[in-house]
Parts: structure tokens; C-alpha cells; sequence
């Protein structure tokens, strides 16, 4: 397996060095499947044409069926020293066949190969990424569904703001993830085409069948420029892309996990099988599987730059540089599956401390703006309510007191619209349960809104 395909152009073997540099081996031969799938469409497709006997197309389709569950099983190991894994297999193939193996790279160049490879790959990962997401949202509507009723404070600028439920709270992150599952398959749509059959560059001479291999591995159709075919990588940087909003959005999530976590907060407890002591500090439990994950949501991000950067400059068509693809793509989706995989069952056995939310939530007058719609439904105008209002808050923190307990002779003295019913108005469940619009945090709405993404999924 070391004389190079191209020996016979060439007057020196390449340098240790270049073979070294040059090979992806180690980062593609984990599309050895999707490779072997594209081959024998191709075998077939050749062999259904004429352009190769009959005979010989079935004999490849027959070896390359055996050197498939030779590498599952472990009988055939992938050799680190070639230059890629169509290289790789090609040559097993070439060595187990003879003549008959070397008609199969008839009317194909490694070129629309690998652009095939990677879309056949993507599509398997990113089926795989949306049904994570799907169990994540699942979690999520039952844990919603356990507290759309338990009050906590909703905050503006980290700041107390209104109250609103738990559930309301869960939810919002279901819309996000609900969006990344719409954007995963923009992608998958988008990617599902075939590129083989473009050739180096500019297609084939031979009567090839496009159709027939895009049917046979399952595509809408076959991409319809040979030029674009292969020097397309919109859809590793599309995919890479949507990774990364999914990451944004768990890095999000997970910020607010290591906040609700710490004694500050109290709002919830890790389980101990997904939480990490300290070396030295034996009080520590510390949330690193949050962090980690807000962490790799960096390099995620860093994935999508370098594909982007690496494809800017690219003149027409395929140029080497192109090899960086796997890498980063590949990273992309590792690690966003590892993320959710830790963090989905980490999220399903934490502790919600509801007291905590409850406590935290009457304090800060976050029931401010429920006193001065209580003055407009009485007929104020709202600035003038919002005024009064916020001399009442001044008045409370004077005395040290809150809305609730303030008297109601404080109350009349700063508009005669005031009267006992107040304290219902302004009792938190009151203010939680009759925010009934659309989207909003009551328990009637949080309901709905599970509904709507039970629905959806
Ligand atoms: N290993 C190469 C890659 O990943 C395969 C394509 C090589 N084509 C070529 N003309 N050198 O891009």
C-alpha cells in the first residue's frame, strides 16, 4: 500500500514528511461507512450503465459488503499510514480483487468522493443531534410541567424584575431549542443533495446515471453544477452554524444553572452524580458539567469560524485546504452531542429548592408594577400609577417593609383609589396567575405552551 496512486507522473516518492502532513486518515476514517455506502451505488450505478461489466460491478459491490463488516468486526484495521480513507479502502478493495477492483474510481475522482462522504455523514449526525434535542425537550415539558406553578422572580438585568413560574422559565429555553430542531433540518434539507457524479471538476465523459446513485443513497436529487459539487462546503458551515446557536443556547442555560446553584441563589441542587467536589475545600460541590459545557460552547463557535475562514479566500474548485473541513465540523458535532448527553440527565435529576423561588421572589417589589395596574384598572392613567407607585416603594424601604405589609393608610394617603383589595392585587400568586396572556408565566399558560411543543415534537 505505499506506492502512491499517482506513481506513475512522479519520479520521487513523496517525503516522510509530506505523507505525515498530508494524510487525514486519523480524522476521516470515521466515514469508512458512509464511504463504502457511496461506493457500491457507484459500483452499481456503473455496472447498470455498462460502463463497467456487469460482473465486475457485483464483484465490487459483493467485496466492498465484506471489507464493511471486516472493519466492524475488528478482522480488517484501518491503516494509519494511508493517505485518506478512500485511499485506504480502495486499495483493500484493489488487493482483494485484482483487476476487477481497480474499475471502481472509473468515472469518479476522490474530489465529488469525499464532497459525498462528509454529506452522507452529516446527515446521520445531524438525525442523531435533533433526537438529543427531542429528549431534551421532553425533559423539559415534564420538569415545566412538575412547576408551572412554583413562583420565582424573572429578572431584567440580573435584577428582580416580575414574577413568573418556574415552568415559564423551563419553556422559554424549549422555544430555543424547538427553533435549533427547525434550523438542523433548514440543513439537513439543504445538504441533501448529491454531489457525486461532478467529477474532479467538470463531470465525466462516461454515460453516468446521477439520478440512480442519488436515488440509491437516498438524496432529493443530484446538485446541479459539477463545479459547485465539489467545492461546496455551505453545509458544513450551515450545520456548524446551528451547532453553535444550540450551544449558545445550553451555555445560556447552563450560566443560569451554575447561578441557581450557588448559595446566593439556592433555586435548585445538582445531584451528586452529576456535580464535582473540590480538592481542598471539602464544603465545595461545584457545577463543572454546566461550566464545561458553557465552555465548549467556545470552541464551538471556533469550529464555525475556522470554516468559514478556511473556505473565504478558495478559488474554484476543490483545493486541499478543504481537508480542514473534517476537523472542525467533526468537533462541532462531538462535542455538541456529548453536551447534551451529559446534560439532559443532569437537568432531569436536579433538585428544585420551590421555597427558595418563592422567598426570593417576595422580595424586591417585584410586584410593583401589578400595584400600579391595580391604580389604572381603577381608571388612572398609567405614567401617574407608575409615580404613586414608586413612592410607595420609596416608603417601604424607608420603613423597612414591603408592599404587602405596608398599611393600608399609607396606601389612601397617596390616592383614595386604594382600598383592601389591594393586598389580593398584589399577592404574588395573584400576580402570576392573572398574567393570562398569550406566552405569559400562569400556570394555565405554561400548560398551553407545553402543549404547543409536545405538539410540535
Ligand atoms: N482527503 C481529501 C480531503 O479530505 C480527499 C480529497 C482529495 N482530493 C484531492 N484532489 N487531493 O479533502
Amino acid at each position: 500500500m505505499s506506492e502512491k496512486m499517482w506513481a506513475g507522473r512522479f519520479t520521487k516518492e513523496a517525503d516522510a514528511t509530506v505523507n505525515a502532513f498530508n494524510s487525514s486518515i486519523s480524522f476521516d476514517s470515521r466515514m469508512y461507512r458512509q464511504d463504502i455506502k457511496g461506493s457500491i451505488a457507484h459500483a452499481t450505478m456503473l455496472g447498470e450503465t455498462g460502463i463497467i461489466p456487469p460482473a465486475d460491478s457485483k464483484a465490487i459491490v459483493a467485496e466492498l459488503t465484506n471489507i464493511l463488516s471486516d472493519l466492524e468486526s475488528g478482522k480488517l484495521e484501518i491503516d494509519p499510514t494511508a493517505e485518506d480513507i478512500h485511499m485506504f479502502i480502495e486499495a483493500v478493495l484493489t488487493d482483494r480483487l485484482g483487476e476487477t477492483g481497480k474499475r471502481l474510481h472509473t468515472a469518479r475522482s476522490r474530489n465529488d468522493q469525499v464532497a459525498l462522504d462528509i454529506r452522507l455523514y452529516l446527515r446521520d449526525e445531524t438525525a442523531e443531534i435533533k433526537s438529543l434535542l427531542q429528549k431534551l425537550m421532553t425533559v423539559l415539558c415534564d420538569t415545566a410541567e412538575q412547576h408551572a406553578d412554583t413562583i420565582m422572580p424573572g429578572y431584567t438585568h440580573l435584577q428582580r424584575a416580575q414574577p413568573i413560574t418556574f415552568g415559564h422559565h423551563l419553556m422559554a429555553y424549549a422555544q430555543m431549542f424547538l427553533r435549533d430542531m427547525t434550523r438542523l433540518d433548514d440543513a439537513a434539507r439543504r445538504m441533501n443533495q448529491s454531489p457525486l457524479g461532478s467529477g474532479a471538476l467538470a463531470g465525466t465523459t462516461y454515460p453516468i446515471d446521477r439520478e440512480l446513485t442519488s436515488k440509491l443513497l437516498g438524496f432529493d436529487r443530484p446538485t446541479a453544477n459539477s463545479l459547485d459539487g465539489v467545492s461546496d462546503r455551505d453545509f458544513c458551515i450551515e450545520l456548524a452554524s446551528a451547532i453553535a446557536i444550540i450551544m449558545t443556547h445550553l451555555s445560556r442555560f447552563s450560566e443560569e444553572m451554575i447561578l441557581w446553584c450557588s448559595w446566593e441563589f439556592k433555586f435548585i441542587e445538582l445531584d451528586d452524580a452529576f456535580a464535582t467536589g473540590s480538592s481542598i475545600m471539602p464544603q465545595k460541590k461545584n457545577p463543572d458539567i454546566a461550566e464545561l459545557v458553557r465552555g465548549k460552547c467556545g470552541r464551538v463557535i471556533g469550529d464555525t469560524m475556522t470554516l468559514l475562514t478556511m473556505m473565504k479566500g478558495l478559488p474554484l474548485a476543490y483545493n486541499k485546504d478543504m481537508q480542514e473541513d473534517k476537523e472542525a465540523i467533526f468537533d462541532a458535532i462531538d462535542n455538541v452531542k456529548l453536551c447534551l448527553t451529559t446534560f439532559i440527565p443532569m437537568l432531569e435529576t436536579m433538585t428544585v429548592y420551590k421555597d427558595n423561588m418563592r422567598n426570593a421572589a417576595a422580595k424586591g417589589f417585584i410586584n410593583a408594577t401589578d400595584c400600579a395596574d391595580y391604580l389604572v384598572k381603577k381608571g388612572m392613567a398609567f405614567r401617574d400609577a407608575y409615580k404613586i407607585t414608586g413612592g410607595l416603594v420609596a416608603l417601604c424601604i424607608e420603613k423597612n417593609t414591603d408592599l404587602e405589609h405596608l398599611p393600608i393608610e399609607d396606601y389612601k394617603e397617596r390616592s383614595a383609589l386604594f382600598d383592601n383589595d389591594i393586598y389580593t392585587a398584589i399577592n404574588l400568586e395573584t400576580c402570576v396567575n392573572n398574567r393570562l396572556s398569550q406566552g405569559g408565566p400562569s400556570p394555565e399558560s405554561v400548560k398551553a405552551q407545553i402543549k404547543q411543543v409536545r405538539e410540535t415534537l
